[in-house]
């Protein structure tokens, strides 16, 4: 299928996505969220076809530079409503598909970027890299996530910070604050890196990765008490499954398992 704010390539199980509107700075239109989330779900039903995921912008400049200004400028109240509410979805898809996501960031992850990107199950980052909340300077608030989710990376007083001020995060704060996982001197190398780990993963069990994932996720809700739980449920699931079965005796066997996803 053909896209027109969007480029997908698939390879290998590995299905990389290019935020492709260069001249806006890859910002986030409808148009552009509406094609996230239909490549999205299907990923949620292809039955683990596709077993990673790499997210990246075209050029070097911006990974995404926002959500678009222009096109908010026009919104009323509802209408923003229903924008956010598609940007979130969005955000969220990225956040529960079964599969890993790798935020690739060159240039600008500025606003809708950053959020973005931290849907994503982690993020790596060329040098030119720049993250930052800017909202506030449009007398906006973040709108597709990053009140929730920058408290995650970076704990609640500096997103406090970042959010009430605006300002932009370079690299080597990006990477100090956890923000982002690995640095890269060239969008190649990035992207070489990305597929390298989507590579090393897609070599698990995907069942046993999905179960990671989820169990991460639902973990994000609570204390230690109930995360807990939440683990000793997942442990206990996946011994019904023939790939820990697999798993276990290969080992024991001294050979190299051989997972179905089953
Ligand atoms: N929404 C819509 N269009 C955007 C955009 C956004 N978030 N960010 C950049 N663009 C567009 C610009 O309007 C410009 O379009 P034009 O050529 O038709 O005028 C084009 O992308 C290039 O941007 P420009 O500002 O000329 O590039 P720059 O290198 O001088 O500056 C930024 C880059 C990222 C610093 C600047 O574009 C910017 O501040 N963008 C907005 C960032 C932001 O506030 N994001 C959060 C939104 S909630």
């Amino acid at each position: 299928m053909s896209y027109e704010t969007i480029k997908t390539e698939r390879n290998n199980g590995l299905l990389e996505i290019t935020i492709n509107r260069p001249d806006k700075l890859n910002a986030l239109n409808e148009t552009v969220l509406k094609e996230l989330k239909v490549v999205l779900e299907e990923v949620k039903s292809d039955g683990f076809e596709t077993k990673g995921i790499l997210i990246t912008g075209e050029g070097d400049k911006a990974f995404i530079a926002g959500a678009d200004i222009k096109a908010m400028s026009e919104m009323t109240p509802d209408q923003a409503e229903g924008f956010g509410s598609l940007g979130q979805g969005v955000s969220r898809l990225f956040e529960t598909v079964p599969v890993p996501v790798i935020a690739c960031v060159n240039g600008f992850a500025l606003g809708g970027g950053c959020e973005m990107a931290m849907s994503c199950d982690f993020i790596y980052a060329t040098k030119n890299a720049l993250f930052g909340q800017p909202e506030v300077n449009l007398a906006l608030i973040p709108g597709f996530g990053g009140t929730q989710r920058l408290r995650r990376f970076v704990g609640i007083a500096r997103s406090r910070e970042l959010i009430y001020t605006g300002r932009n995060v370079k690299i080597d704060e990006a990477e100090k604050i956890g923000l982002v996982s690995r640095v890269f001197e060239s969008k190649d190398e990035m992207l070489s890196a990305a597929r390298e780990t989507l590579g090393i993963v897609a070599s698990k069990s995907p069942l046993i990765i999905a179960k990671c994932k989820e169990v991460i996720n639902q973990g994000e809700c609570c204390g230690i008490e109930s995360g807990l739980e939440i683990e000793k449920s997942g442990f206990k699931s996946v011994f019904s499954t023939a790939d820990t079965k697999e798993g276990l005796s290969a080992f024991l066997e001294k050979r190299k398992p051989e997972f179905t996803g089953k």
